[in-house]
């Protein structure tokens, strides 16, 4: 048996199963499951946190029939652009995450769950707490406040 990870452009430490489908500027971290072998998708500009795991595959049903039913469960798996997944979250097979929407730390995700874009999710199972649309515009637009300042620092203005 093989003791290291398929090589990735992500992380040494991160595991990316099958071929999923990553979209540009993604970050993904150390201790991660990145499973391809069902379908995934990962739009761009989305953060994966450390521990967390995305799946599109289950041995569940083969497993507790001694392969009685000797098949693997498969169903795509979707995330959305700009999708910040927090540490130790897992997203079950099947799940499809809407865009711009933040996946708390240590949630877990149901099989088949869809989820608005815009929506923070927390806990185990997960819910959606809230749509987080009016604060995602209220963080651009402190950030574009912050480099305004900035700009001005640099211009020798110290107002
Ligand atoms: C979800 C998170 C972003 C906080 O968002 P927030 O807007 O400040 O959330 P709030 O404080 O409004 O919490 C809303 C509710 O969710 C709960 N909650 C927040 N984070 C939670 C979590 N990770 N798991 C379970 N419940 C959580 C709160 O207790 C609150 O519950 P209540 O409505 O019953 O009181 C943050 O808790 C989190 O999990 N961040 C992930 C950070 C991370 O993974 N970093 C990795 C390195 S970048």
């Amino acid at each position: 048996m093989s003791s290291t990870l398929p090589q990735n452009p992500y992380h040494e430490l991160a595991w990316i199963a099958g071929q999923p489908e990553i979209g540009p500027e993604c970050w993904i971290g150390a201790f991660t499951l990145i499973d391809g072998l069902g379908g995934l998708k990962i739009g761009r500009g989305c953060n994966v946190s450390s521990g967390a795991q995305i799946l599109s595959h289950s041995t569940a049903r083969r497993c507790v029939t001694e392969r009685a039913l000797n098949q693997v469960d498969h169903r795509p798996t979707e995330i959305g652009e700009f999708v910040f997944v927090g540490a130790n979250a897992v997203v079950l097979m099947g799940c499809r995450v809407g865009h711009h929407s933040i996946i708390g730390a240590g949630a877990v995700l149901a099989e088949g769950m869809e989820v608005p874009p815009y929506s923070l999710i927390v806990g185990v199972p997960a819910r959606v707490v809230r749509s987080i649309e009016s604060e995602i515009a209220a963080w651009r637009a402190e950030g574009a406040e912050l480099a305004r300042k900035a700009e001005r620092l640099a211009s020798g203005d110290k107002q």
